[in-house]
C-alpha cells in the first residue's frame, strides 16, 4: 500500500498521488499497461467460484484500477466510483442510458454539446425517452418543465460553443426535489475548477480526450458517479461490454498527472488572448464567463474556481469571405474541432442550426478558440496578422 499522508492534500498533490501504489508494482512509478483478454484461475475451485481479484479484460486489469481510481480521487466527497469509456460522448451516452429508459422523460440544455442532442433525438427517441431541451438560463423555473415521468437533468456549464453560465445547484436542489437525477458535462472545467458532486450533480462526465489527454493523441470518456446512481452506470458499462484500450487508459493516467500545470497555462494564457480579443474594434462580445463583462460571471465566480483555454467571440457583422481570410491568415491557430491539447485552435460555427429552445442569435459570425501552450504574445501577434487579413478581404 502506498503511504498516506498524514495532513489533507491539495488537488494540486493528488494529481501527482492518485490511484499509485507503486510498491504493488516492484517500485515503479507508474503502473504497467496490462494488455490482457484471458485471465487464468489457479484451481478448478477458484474458476467455478470466479475467485480472483480480476475477472476478466473487459471487466478492468490494474491499469484500469489506477486510472478509475486516480480519478475517483480527484473528484473527492461525493464520488463513490468512475466508469471508463471509449470517447467523451461514449460516455455522455453510457450515463443517459444509466438513468433513463423507455417511458421516460428527460430535460437537457439547448445549449448542450450537440452530439449529446443528436443521441437523445436519435437513440433515446428510438429507444421511447423522449427529451425535452431547457433554456440554459432557466435556473428555479425549471421546476415547471417537470413530467410525473421526468428522470433526468442534464446540464452543461459553461454551455458548448456559446458558453451561457447555468445555476446547477438551483437546478439540482428542484431536480432533486422531484426524483430526478443530474448529469452534467464537466469537461471544461474539470473537478480540478468545478466540484461537481458539492454542487449536487449526480453523474459528472468529462471527455478525456480533451485536457486529461492533453496532448490530442488519445480518445478516451468517463463518468464519476456518487452512491446513488453508481450501481445504474457499472451495470450498464459491464452488459454493454465497454472498456477502454490499455495504451489509451495509459496515456489518460500519464496526461492526468500534468493537468494541473497545463489547466493553469490554458487558462491564464486564455484569459490574456481573449481579454486582448475583447478591446479589438472587430469583436462584438467575447464569449467567456470568467471575464468579468460576462453575463455569466456571477455564477462563474460563485460556483468555479478556474477555467480552461476555450471560449467563443462574436465579431461585429462581416462578409463570410472575411471571416475565412482571418482564419486563413492564422499560423499558429488549426483548424479542427476538439480541443484540450497543447496546441493552439479556431474553428467557425452557427449554433442557430439547431437550437431548439432558444434562439441563437449572437449578432454577427462567431468563432470559437482553443489557447494552447503556445507564448500568448505570439498568439497574440498571430491572431494581429489575421486581423489584417479580415480588413483586406472586406
Ligand atoms: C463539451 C464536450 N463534451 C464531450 C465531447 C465528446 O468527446 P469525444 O470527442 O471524446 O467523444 C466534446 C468533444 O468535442 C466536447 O466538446
Amino acid at each position: 500500500m502506498a503511504k498516506k499522508p498524514k495532513s489533507p492534500i491539495k488537488p494540486a498533490t493528488r494529481l501527482v498521488t492518485a490511484g499509485r501504489d507503486s510498491q504493488a508494482f516492484y517500485g515503479f512509478i507508474n503502473p504497467p499497461v496490462y494488455h490482457a483478454s484471458t485471465l487464468l484461475y489457479p484451481t478448478a475451485e477458484d474458476q467455478v467460484a470466479h475467485r480472483s481479484r480480476y475477472q476478466y479484460g473487459r471487466r478492468g486489469t490494474p491499469t484500469t484500477e489506477a486510472l478509475e481510481q486516480a480519478l475517483a480521487e480527484l473528484e473527492g466527497d461525493g464520488c463513490a466510483g468512475v466508469a471508463l469509456l471509449p470517447s467523451g460522448l461514449a460516455a455522455i451516452a453510457t450515463a443517459l442510458l444509466a438513468v433513463a429508459g423507455a417511458g421516460d422523460h428527460i430535460l437537457v440544455t439547448d445549449s448542450v454539446y450537440r452530439p449529446t442532442r443528436n443521441f437523445c433525438d436519435g437513440v433515446f427517441k428510438r429507444l421511447g425517452v423522449e427529451t425535452s431541451y431547457y433554456d440554459p438560463l432557466i435556473g428555479a423555473d425549471i421546476a415547471k418543465l417537470f413530467k410525473p415521468n421526468t428522470r433526468a437533468v442534464f446540464v452543461e456549464a459553461p454551455g458548448s460553443q456559446s458558453f451561457e453560465m447555468q445555476d446547477i445547484p438551483t437546478i439540482a436542489k428542484v431536480a432533486h426535489d422531484k426524483g430526478a437525477v443530474v448529469l452534467t458535462d464537466n469537461t471544461w472545467a474539470t473537478p480540478l475548477y468545478f466540484r461537481a458532486f458539492e454542487k449536487g450533480v449526480d453523474l459528472s462526465i468529462q471527455a478525456g480526450t480533451k485536457y486529461i489527454g492533453g496532448h490530442s493523441d488519445v480518445m478516451i470518456g468517463c463518468v464519476s458517479a456518487n452512491a446513488k446512481t453508481l450501481p445504474a452506470l457499472k451495470n450498464i458499462v459491464y452488459t454493454m461490454g465497454l472498456c477502454v484500450g490499455p495504451d489509451d487508459m495509459y496515456l489518460a493516467l500519464r496526461g492526468l498527472r500534468t493537468l494541473g500545470v497545463r489547466l493553469a497555462r490554458h487558462y491564464q494564457s486564455g484569459l490574456t488572448v481573449a481579454r486582448w480579443l475583447a478591446k479589438r474594434p472587430e469583436v462584438l462580445r467575447v464569449l467567456h464567463p470568467a471575464l468579468e463583462s460576462d453575463p455569466g460571471h456571477k455564477i462563474w465566480q460563485r460556483d468555479f474556481s478556474g477555467g480552461c483555454g476555450l471560449f467563443s467571440i462574436v465579431l461585429k457583422p462581416t462578409a463570410e469571405k472575411s471571416v475565412y481570410a482571418f482564419m486563413n491568415e492564422l499560423a499558429l491557430f488549426g483548424m479542427g474541432y476538439s480541443w484540450g491539447g497543447f496546441e493552439s485552435l479556431v474553428i467557425s460555427f452557427d449554433s442557430a442550426e439547431y437550437r431548439t429552445a432558444t434562439k441563437w442569435a449572437p449578432g454577427g459570425p462567431t468563432l470559437r478558440f482553443h489557447i494552447g501552450l503556445e507564448d500568448p504574445d505570439d498568439l497574440i501577434a498571430d491572431l494581429e496578422h489575421g486581423f489584417k487579413a479580415l480588413q483586406a478581404a472586406k
